[in-house]
Formats: C-alpha cells, sequence, structure tokens
C-alpha cells in the first residue's frame, strides 16, 4: 500500500539548510530563527512566537512565566502525552486530572468546574489529535474564575474554532515539532501570545535572562537556555511552506475515509464541535465501539496490512508509575479509562496518500473490524454515567 513515510523533505529543505551551514550563526541567533517565530505566530493568529528545543520545555516556560509553582494546582485532561501533566510536576504544581468529553476525546468543561479549588491557578487545555476543545466554555471559567488558560497546542498547528486558530485563545499556545507532528524539524517547540510582557518575558527565561538590546552578558532574571537552532528554522521554514497544501489534503481525506465506511457501525470517529473550522489532522482517532472486535487485534490486522495503527495511549497520564509518586489530585474518569482500552489512532501520514490509496485503507479497515466480529455488545456498556 503506498503510504507516504514521514518526515518528508525536498530540495527546498536542503537549499535553506545549507544556507545556514554556509552562514557563521548556527544557533539561535540567524535570522531564520525570528522569521519562523514571526510567520509562525502570524500564521496562528497571535502577535509573538518565543521558539524553544521542544514542546515539553515551551509548557513549563508558561507555567514558569505565569509564576505557577509550588502548591499552585492546574487542571488537565486525562488523556495526553505525559509533557502536557509533567510540565505541571516539574513546576512544583499540582495536575489535576479530569474526564474528557466521550465523543471529542478533549477535556469536559462541565467537569472543569467540579475539580475547581482555591489553588486553582490555570486550565491546561489539549487540543486532541488536532481538534480543538471547547475553548468558548474553558474561557468563560477562566474569566469566572481568574485562571489562566494555557493551551497544548502541540497537535494543532493550523487547527481553528471559528475561524481563530489555537494558541490565541489562552494566554499562550504551546507547539510541537517533534518528529512525528505535522510542522516538523525531528525537535523544536513554540509559544505563541498576543500578550506582550508575556512574551518578553518568555523569550527572555528562554534565552538566559537576557532583556531586548541588552548586552550579550548582562542577565536580568533567572534564565536558562531553550533556544532552537537554526537549522531546526530552515528545516522548519521550508515545511512550513507545505503545511496549508498538506492540512487541505488530510481533511479531503479524512472525509473521503469516513464516507467510505459510513456503514460500519463498529468504529465512531473523534467528533468534533461544529465551531472546528479546521483540523490539521495530526491523527484520524477512532474507537471500537462495540465488544464483537477486539481492539487490539484491529490494530494488528491493519498494521498487517501495511496501514499504521497504534492501539492509543496503553495508560491515562495518571496511570503511569510517575503519578503512584509525584503529587496529583485525582478526579473519576471513566470515558478516559475507556478509551485507552477501546480506542486507536491512524498517523497524519495515511491521509497523505493518494485518493486511490485511502479507498484502500478503507477495505483494509472494513477487513480489519469484520474478521474480528464476534457478539455485539456495547464497549462502553461498562461506562459509569455521568
Ligand atoms: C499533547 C502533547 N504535548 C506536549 C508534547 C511534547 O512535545 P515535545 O515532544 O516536542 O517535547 C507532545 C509531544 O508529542 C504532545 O503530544
Amino acid at each position: 500500500m503506498n503510504i507516504p513515510s514521514w518526515p518528508q523533505a525536498d530540495e527546498r529543505e536542503a537549499e535553506l539548510f545549507r544556507m545556514v551551514l554556509e552562514s557563521p550563526q548556527w544557533g539561535g541567533f540567524h535570522p531564520f530563527v525570528a522569521e519562523f517565530e514571526q510567520s509562525f505566530a502570524a500564521y496562528q493568529h497571535t502577535v509573538h512566537g518565543i521558539s524553544a528545543c521542544n514542546g515539553t520545555v515551551t509548557l513549563e516556560l508558561a507555567l514558569t512565566v505565569l509564576g505557577i509553582g509550588s502548591g499552585d494546582e492546574v487542571i488537565v485532561p486525562a488523556i495526553s502525552f505525559i509533557s502536557t501533566a509533567t510540565a505541571i510536576s516539574r513546576v512544583g504544581a499540582i495536575p489535576v486530572f479530569i474526564d474528557i468529553e466521550a465523543e471529542s476525546f478533549n477535556i469536559d468543561p462541565q467537569r472543569v468546574r467540579k475539580a475547581l479549588s482555591p489553588k486553582t491557578k490555570a486550565i491546561m487545555a489539549v487540543h486532541f489529535g488536532g481538534a480543538m476543545c471547547r475553548v468558548d466554555h474553558l474561557d468563560q471559567v477562566c474569566r469566572e474564575y481568574n485562571l489562566f488558560l494555557v493551551e497544548d497546542a502541540a497537535h494543532a498547528a493550523g487547527a481553528e474554532w471559528s475561524g481563530k486558530r489555537a494558541g490565541g485563545f489562552g494566554i499562550a499556545g504551546s507547539f510541537s515539532f517533534q518528529n512525528g507532528k505535522v510542522l516538523t524539524s525531528g525537535e523544536g517547540g513554540m509559544l505563541v501570545t498576543s500578550d506582550n510582557d508575556f512574551a518578553e518575558r518568555a523569550r527572555s527565561i528562554a534565552n538566559c535572562g537576557r532583556s531586548p538590546g541588552s548586552d550579550f552578558y548582562h542577565h536580568v532574571r533567572l534564565g536558562t537556555n531553550f533556544r532552537l537552532t537554526a537549522f531546526q528554522a530552515a528545516v522548519l521554514l521550508a515545511q512550513f511552506e507545505r503545511l496549508p497544501e498538506q492540512i487541505a489534503r488530510r481533511t479531503a481525506n479524512a472525509q473521503l475515509l469516513k464516507r467510505l465506511l459510513s456503514d460500519v457501525e463498529e468504529i465512531r470517529w473523534q467528533e468534533q464541535p461544529r465551531e472546528v473550522s479546521q483540523n490539521p489532522q495530526y491523527l484520524l482517532i477512532g474507537r471500537i465501539a462495540a465488544n464483537s472486535v477486539q481492539r487490539d487485534e484491529f490494530c494488528d490486522r491493519l498494521t498487517a496490512a501495511s496501514v499504521p495503527c497504534t492501539p492509543f495511549y496503553p495508560h491515562t497520564m495518571y496511570q503511569n508509575p510517575l503519578y503512584r509518586d509525584a503529587a496529583c489530585r485525582i478526579l473519576p474518569c471513566p470515558i478516559a479509562e475507556a478509551r485507552i482500552r477501546n480506542s486507536f489512532w491512524l498517523p497524519h501520514r495515511v491521509l497523505l496518500a493518494q485518493e486511490d490509496t485511502i479507498y484502500q485503507v478503507a477495505e483494509a479497515i472494513r477487513v480489519a473490524v469484520s474478521s474480528g466480529r464476534r457478539g455485539s455488545v456495547s464497549a462502553d456498556a461498562a461506562l459509569i454515567p455521568r
């Protein structure tokens, strides 16, 4: 099956990369870094971009800038990559894990309200797989209770809510350019914000505590070095030129695939609120909605048919061994615990395939479902209603 590989590069990456190689500045002070920061921040409809070496430290940086630390609580969805929670723990604060919505896989704003305490300082919202979470409701809660909204937009380059892009709803949005992401330099990250003061402090901390225009050896606050290299910026600038076309292709292919499989009742695809006006389709997320099909066998069959398929995260974040010891608060998360058992995702490169391959992918999914059919009890039957 002709599924494209990822990451992808052509002569454009090589050309920009060579320009860096032939310049006297390979580090974060090369003009490519500032150019990419400005272009990406503008693309996300924000004013400032502060790049960094990955999308884990950008989360830590955002919390540090906000002064969140010892004893403070930050509310997070139970389902995400572990960095969403560890960033909170690493600044000394306490992640409060709450359940996700059943169909969107995203943080449930109703449950946020139930998780609030006098120690709550922020909500760390994830746009899981590239589908934006309910930023309007979260924004409302933040205004009511004077909390910060930080968007973990690692999956969400190009994601939109009513025409406005991810990263512009909270005080800051954090992006990852790790190897598998839709925009990648192998490693890399960026905070975007439209708050001038936040931007100045974030840039300073990420750059050894320097202040704009100050002497190289003059440090005004406790900082560190999170800088992106010029080589990463060169690759990102080239990748960025292809992003809009790739989002369009993935969107069209995701729609086609779902249409081809609309009669397969055993699979339910991630749903998104109607306000989502663009989804970059970092992941095509689905769940097995009947006990008749074993999720792991389904994924194995698909992978054997050359369609890459991941059987979701093996744990909710709080089920990782680290949170047996690390301070945290866990609210009941029956939906998240069901999703780690019954859900799966296809990586975005599947959706970059040509249309004829999408027909083959649909057929492989159909076969993987039908060869596993047994009974027909709902896999969600054990879910505790809210
Ligand atoms: C939701 C989420 N947040 C944060 C990160 C961390 O990004 P990075 O791998 O660039 O450190 C990831 C990485 O995959 C992620 O998926």
